[in-house]
């Protein structure tokens, strides 16, 4: 486990990854992870998740999204429309999913990388027909988490983001 403040720090899209397989078990507590985060409403989350491993069909998504090809394992978050209460709101929720899940593999000393889907809808509806889902308009493929220990020279390290100027005090 790694400090909680060194984890935000230390964060880096890892789009490269070595050949060692990542267990299922770290694959929930991303998964946990991801449900943990915080929601329009609260027993009304949007979020669905699809693990996949299978390597033809890592490769077709690939085609899509490239990043996608090489990893160990992706998880396609998909919102589903009907569970959600504030239904227009849908991207916030899974952005804050994907953001846990990040995070939560840095904690587990693997890396990942956040592969946009939406909201450009031919995109969405290429993932949709790869995972089974034939109809975007309540099923929305939003990203594609990447997740696996990091290739040589793609570790996660700290760099300094901060910018005082976006910072304002009371007004802008
Ligand atoms: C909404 C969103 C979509 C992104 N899509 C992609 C993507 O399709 N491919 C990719 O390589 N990185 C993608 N990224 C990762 C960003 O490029 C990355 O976070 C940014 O360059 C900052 O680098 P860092 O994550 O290492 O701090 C995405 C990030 C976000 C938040």
């Amino acid at each position: 486990m790694v400090e909680f403040d060194e984890i935000i720090k230390t964060r880096r899209s890892i789009r490269e990854y070595g050949d060692r397989e990542v267990s299922e078990e770290d694959i929930m507590k991303i998964l946990k992870a991801g449900m943990q985060a915080p929601g329009s409403r609260l027993g009304a989350e949007p979020w669905e998740f699809v693990v996949i491993r299978n390597r033809e069909a890592l490769a077709k998504i690939g085609e899509i999204k490239p990043r996608v090809t090489n990893a160990p394992v992706a998880i396609v978050l998909v919102a589903n429309i009907e569970r959600a209460f504030y239904k227009t709101v849908w991207q916030q929720d899974m952005g804050a999913a994907a953001e846990n899940m990040l995070l939560e593999a840095v904690n587990l000393g693997l890396g990942g990388l956040w592969n946009g889907v939406a909201p450009e809808e031919e995109r969405m509806a290429k993932i949709g027909e790869i995972i089974g889902i034939d109809d975007i308009s309540d099923m929305k493929p939003y990203c594609v988490i990447t997740i696996g220990y990091p290739a040589e020279g793609w570790e996660n390290k700290f760099m300094d983001k901060f910018d005082e100027s976006r910072i304002h005090y009371e007004k802008y």
